[in-house]
């Protein structure tokens, strides 16, 4: 019989396609899994194993370590993986050809699928590195005159708040933060916290889709119906939303979103997208210049000198994996494994949650404290005594500590941390 390792062997280089085959029977296994539970609401399969069992196989990770900061970036799905070596080695042939001539161009359908799932034309739709790229084209390439006032708020990025604020030591504009309690007391609250912070030199607002401190998702429509009605600009922050949990962004009327993809759609490290309101193209100046001749084409955002191909080539791969579960369904399960964890450790005296649990308000991120412990210290004892993962939030306001899992971490891991974090808020 011919093993596996002897027909690589074999067919030496020309196996690039064979390896590829044999590794995409993780898609096929999550179709078939998807068709097992097909005509099943998403709240049952949020809790149905067997299914989750497959989409957990189709990663290669190392179990020994619990790994609850997927905020971080994510690791990717075998098949995504594969894709990218691939690419990678398709390349290095000869990359005036094979990268340039051969994987570039097929940059449009990448453009094609990310702009049909996040719902906006593709010709408003720019890949990029990751979301911190994405937001700085937007906030750097606005035109605004000293005494303007940008609007966000303390907890929005920390890079992103340096953005602006190199722009008011560079350009001496006005930057105003507003604070919010964790978790808010309704959406109602931070809509109005935005609305009366706004004066008539208020030129953009920019806000998180879903903090990365606590999982909050904002009421960005209604934010960005205020912002439109009064001429501002807005610069939505969707660094954790995308593949996170369902949305359009037309439904948003935003003007500007960036959003990493090597977060939560699992897509290679170094991957991200800007969505461009059609009308705000032309006006926008590109984070590295570009030719005049392409001032109205969103492509101008791309023009960043020689890169890998294969990245972004790769996210083709990650949509793929990513549709075979379903937005729908992956929300319901990150939904699912948070309320796991919470409902464990929710009635400790100690502990303190400063997510949201109101529905539509939170997906997979939790941020916890416990009361009189000092949060690196529980997230240095997490690690230390049961190899879990989780970051340290530590906000002039609040602490936590902040737990995210994906879609390939199993209730057993989820139990651990509960166990672990119960033992340490009565210790
Ligand atoms: C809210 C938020 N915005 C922006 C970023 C930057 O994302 P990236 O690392 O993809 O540039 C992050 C990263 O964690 C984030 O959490």
């Amino acid at each position: 019989m011919l093993t596996r390792r002897r027909f690589l062997h074999t067919t030496g280089t020309a196996s690039v396609a064979a390896l590829a085959a044999f590794h995409n029977d993780g898609l096929s296994r999550i179709e078939a899994a998807g068709r097992r539970v097909e005509g099943a609401v998403p709240n049952e399969i949020a809790a149905d194993e067997t299914y989750w069992r497959e989409i957990q196989q189709a990663f290669t990770l190392d179990r020994t370590i619990i790994n609850l900061n997927n905020g971080g970036c994510c690791p990717s799905p075998r098949v995504v993986h594969e894709a990218l070596k691939r690419y990678l080695d398709i390349s290095n042939q000869a990359p005036v050809y094979h990268m340039w001539q051969v994987l570039e161009p097929n940059i449009e359908s990448v453009r094609r699928g990310l702009a049909k799932e996040a719902g906006c034309e593709l010709e408003e739709l720019a890949i990029t590195r990751n979301a911190s790229e994405a937001l700085q084209i937007a906030q750097l390439g606005i035109d605004l005159a000293p005494g303007d006032e940008v609007l966000t708020t303390n907890q929005d990025y920390g890079r992103m708040l340096d953005t602006w604020e190199q722009r008011v030591r560079r350009d001496r504009i006005v930057l105003t933060k507003i604070s919010f309690p964790v978790p808010p007391p309704s959406q109602r609250d931070l809509v109005e916290r935005f609305e009366k912070a706004i004066t008539p030199r208020t030129k953009v607002i920019h806000v998180c889709h879903i903090t990365n401190l606590t999982g909050h998702i904002f009421p960005v429509r209604q934010i960005c119906d205020i912002a439109r009605a009064r001429g501002i600009l807005t610069i939505v922050d969707g660094a954790h939303a995308f593949g996170h949990f369902p949305f359009a962004i037309r439904d948003l009327q935003c003007d500007y979103y960036g959003t990493s993809l090597h977060k939560w759609l699992l897509a290679p490290i170094g991957t991200g997208f800007l969505y461009v309101r059609a009308d705000r193209i032309q006006p926008t100046w590109p984070l590295q210049p570009a030719a005049g001749s392409r001032a109205a084409n969103i492509r101008k955002f791309e023009e960043i000198g020689t890169h890998p191909a294969a990245n972004h080539n790769a996210i083709a791969e990650a949509l793929v994996f990513h549709q075979g579960i379903g937005i729908e369904r992956r929300y319901a399960r990150m939904i699912y494994l948070r309320n796991r964890w919470i409902d464990q450790v929710k009635q400790e005296p100690r502990i303190k949650v400063h997510t949201s649990l109101r529905e539509g308000e939170a997906g997979a991120i939790g941020t916890v404290q416990i009361v009189g412990m000092k949060t690196p210290e529980v997230s240095g004892k997490l690690w230390e005594r049961w190899r879990i993962i989780a970051t340290p939030i530590v906000h002039p306001e609040y602490e936590g500590v902040r737990v995210t899992p994906n879609v390939y971490t199993t209730l057993d891991e989820i139990d651990t941390f509960a166990g672990a974090l119960k033992t340490l808020a009565r210790s």
